[in-house]
């Protein structure tokens, strides 16, 4: 009965599969059984593997055992949970931030929580998968812009008569890796009394100067964006999620966020190594600095090869090729060169427009960004030639 389907996929090239990563999550990793050098991961200021978080894992597990054993409602919510809660709270300079298991039960918790039936949800048409199904379990009605396009957003919120009005974009896009236009999203949210969430996911610890993401970055505050989310599985090194906000918000969450109620807590001694990931983002400036520098490598780089980049500013830097058979071809050809970036296609990203989804970690050298520029010229070149 499934064949048909799982068939069908293979020849449209938009068959998924596995790699297997054995041993630790790096910029050099060992995959299938062979040495690559990874420009896939979100582990942007390449913390994953640190030292000081596998001691501060340790000694959590030591200390709390390993598994929550429950709810955070019930009896699962620990010392180390508050405390990063709490950290969690000063850092992005909120008077509350509740964790949650994950970045994807993150959204659905807090949107199915506030939407009320009569509400709209304006949300970005490159949205995270997460905020799109957040949506679509809550009531409320689903409307979505075109990507960054604050006036059609406007357009929209001018005639919108009932309910009350939601917008909720990524801060940083997970496939674009550009930066939505925050600011003036947020005074077309005052104008029409809508609220704003955004999901940072991307953006916390990598950007702004102390990190603090896509708000910092665009000079706003809670007062403007009054939800905001931030995954602790990408930047963070760790693994987990979580909602600052008012304290209004927060206990709101408590009572209604049905993906926070009803799922045991993320283990204790995961929340207490995610508290020197902080550490580290707030004293190690120079994770952020290295960033930037491969960054400009990188493009400068690219732009002298002719390659198709987008404008993004981040460490998400994707290679639009088009089709999902050409850049799987690619993505497998770059592997043969020791190169790992896999091929993100459709439904993930719109027809038309698959991709090399590079991305960057502090723990990159620059060299390793001349080794990804001379594979792809020769790769990219080959493959012209073929066409
Ligand atoms: C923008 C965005 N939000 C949410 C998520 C989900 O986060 P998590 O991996 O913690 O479930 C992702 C992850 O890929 C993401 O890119």
């Amino acid at each position: 009965m499934l064949a048909p389907g799982l068939a069908e996929r293979r020849q449209q090239q938009l068959y998924r599969s596995r790699r297997l990563i054995d041993g630790a999550q790096d910029v050099e990793l060992q995959c299938d059984g062979k040495p690559l050098l990874s420009f896939c991961s979100n582990d942007y200021l390449g913390l994953a593997n640190h030292p000081a978080l596998i001691e501060a894992m340790q000694q959590g597990a030591a200390r709390y055992g390993v598994g929550s054993g429950s709810s955070h409602l019930v009896s699962g919510h620990s010392q180390p949970h508050h405390a990063l809660e709490e950290a969690l709270a000063e850092f992005t300079q909120r008077p509350r931030a509740l964790l949650f298991s994950s970045g994807y039960m993150a959204n659905l918790g807090v949107i199915s929580a506030l939407a009320r039936k009569q509400d709209i949800l304006h949300e970005d048409r490159l949205n995270h998968a997460s905020l799109i199904d957040a949506a679509r379990l809550s009531e409320a009605t689903l409307r979505r812009y075109p990507h960054n396009d604050v006036d059609a957003l406007a357009g929209r919120l001018d005639k919108q008569s009932d309910g009350h009005p939601f917008i909720i974009t990524d801060g940083v896009f997970s496939m674009e890796g550009d930066i939505a236009p925050l600011q003036q999203i947020a005074a077309v949210a005052t104008q029409h009394a809508a609220t704003l969430m955004v999901d940072d996911a991307h953006g916390i610890g990598v950007i702004g100067k102390e990190g603090r993401g896509s708000i910092e970055q665009c000079n706003l505050s809670m007062h403007n964006v009054p939800i905001l989310v931030g995954t602790l599985g990408k930047a963070l090194g760790t693994f987990g999620a979580f909602v600052a906000g008012s304290n209004e918000l927060i206990e709101t969450l408590i009572q209604h966020a049905r993906t926070y109620i009803y799922t045991t807590a993320l283990p204790p001694a995961v929340a207490y190594a995610t508290l020197t990931s902080l550490k580290l983002i707030e004293t190690e400036h120079w994770r952020r600095e290295q960033l930037q520098t491969l960054i400009k490598r990188f493009r400068n780089g690219a732009q002298q090869l002719g390659l198709n980049i987008t404008p993004s500013t981040t460490p998400i830097q994707p290679l639009i090729i088009g089709s999902s058979g050409k850049a799987l071809h690619i993505s497998k050809q770059l592997q043969q060169q020791g190169i790992l970036i896999s091929a993100i296609r459709p439904p993930t990203v719109p027809e038309g427009t698959a991709r090399l989804r590079i991305t960057f970690s502090a723990n990159h050298s620059e060299q390793h960004i001349d080794r990804l520029l001379a594979a792809l010229e020769s790769v990219i070149k080959r493959d012209a030639t073929q066409d």
